[in-house]
C-alpha cells in the first residue's frame, strides 16, 4: 500500500500517519522528521537547510525529492508519506519517482482542519526529546512527570506558524488539483480527536474497499 497525507501545519499527519503505519505495517516517511533530524546531527543538508525550517521556508524541492529518493531507497515498498509532496513540482517528480518504480498510489487523503485550530495544535505541541513523542498542552498532556523536559519546535512560534500557514495555503491548491484531476484526492475532516479523525481515514479506505 502506498498512502499520501497531505495537510496543513499541525492537521495531524504526523499522528495519523503513526497510526496508519502500525494499523497497516507501512513505513512512516516523514520530511519534516528526516530533515530535522539532518538539523541535529549537524550534517551537510543540516547546515543548509535550518535556517530555513526555523523561519518556516519551505526547503527547494530538488533537495525534498533526493531525500524522498533516499528514503524509498532504504525502505519496503509500502509506505505512508507525511509532509511530501508539498508542491506541484514535488507532486510531478513524485509521479515520476513512482512510475520509475512500477509503484502506484492507493489514496492521498487530506486531512482538512480550519486555520484557528492549526494554530492552537502548533502553539501547544510539545516534543520529548528522549522518546520524540508528541504532546499537546491542551489535546494532548503530557504525564506530569516528563512535562518539565519537553522541548517546543523552533517553527511552533506563533509567528512562524502564521508564515507556515501562509505557505501551506498557497502551494496547496496546486497539488490538490493534481491528485483530484488523477480521482486519487479523499479528504477527511481532521477537527475531531485522533481518534475520530483515524475513524474517518479507514472509513474512506473501507469505500475504496482498500482494508488488508
Ligand atoms: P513538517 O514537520 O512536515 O511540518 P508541518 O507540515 O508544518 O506539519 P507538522 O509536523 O507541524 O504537523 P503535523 O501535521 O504532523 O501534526 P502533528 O500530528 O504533529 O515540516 C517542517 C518543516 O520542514 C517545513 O516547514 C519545511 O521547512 C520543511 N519541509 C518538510 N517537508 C517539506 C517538503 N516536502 N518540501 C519543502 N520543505 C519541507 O500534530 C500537531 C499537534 O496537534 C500535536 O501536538 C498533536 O498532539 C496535536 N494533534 C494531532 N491531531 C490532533 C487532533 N485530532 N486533535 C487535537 N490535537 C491533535
Amino acid at each position: 500500500m502506498q498512502l499520501i497525507l497531505l495537510g496543513g501545519p499541525a492537521s495531524g499527519k504526523g499522528t495519523q500517519a503513526a497510526r496508519l503505519a502500525r494499523h497497516f505495517d507501512l513505513e512512516h516517511v516523514s520530511t519534516g522528521d528526516m530533515l530535522r533530524q539532518a538539523c541535529a546531527e549537524g550534517t551537510e543538508l543540516g547546515l543548509l537547510v535550518d535556517g530555513m525550517l526555523k523561519e518556516g521556508q519551505l526547503v527547494p524541492d530538488y533537495l525534498v525529492v533526493e531525500l524522498v529518493l533516499d528514503a524509498l531507497d532504504q525502505a519496503p515498498k509500502c509506505f505512508v508519506m507525511d509532509g511530501f509532496p508539498r508542491t506541484l513540482r514535488q507532486a510531478v517528480g513524485f509521479d515520476v519517482i513512482l512510475d520509475q518504480r512500477t509503484l502506484a498510489l492507493d489514496a492521498v487523503i487530506l486531512i482538512e482542519v480550519a486555520n484557528q485550530i492549526l494554530v492552537e495544535r502548533s502553539t501547544g505541541r510539545r516534543i520529548d526529546p528522549d522518546t520524540g513523542d508528541v504532546y499537546h498542552l491542551q489535546f494532548a498532556p503530557p504525564p506530569a512527570e516528563i512535562a518539565a523536559r519537553l522541548q517546543q519546535r523552533d517553527d511552533d512560534c506563533e509567528g512562524v506558524v502564521v508564515e507556515r500557514l501562509d505557505i501551506y495555503n498557497r502551494e496547496i491548491a496546486a497539488v490538490i488539483d493534481h491528485y483530484q484531476q488523477r480521482e486519487q484526492l479523499a479528504c477527511v475532516d481532521g477537527s475531531g480527536t485522533p481518534d475520530q479523525v483515524f475513524a474517518h481515514i479507514l472509513d474512506q479506505f473501507s469505500r475504496q474497499q482498500m482494508e488488508p
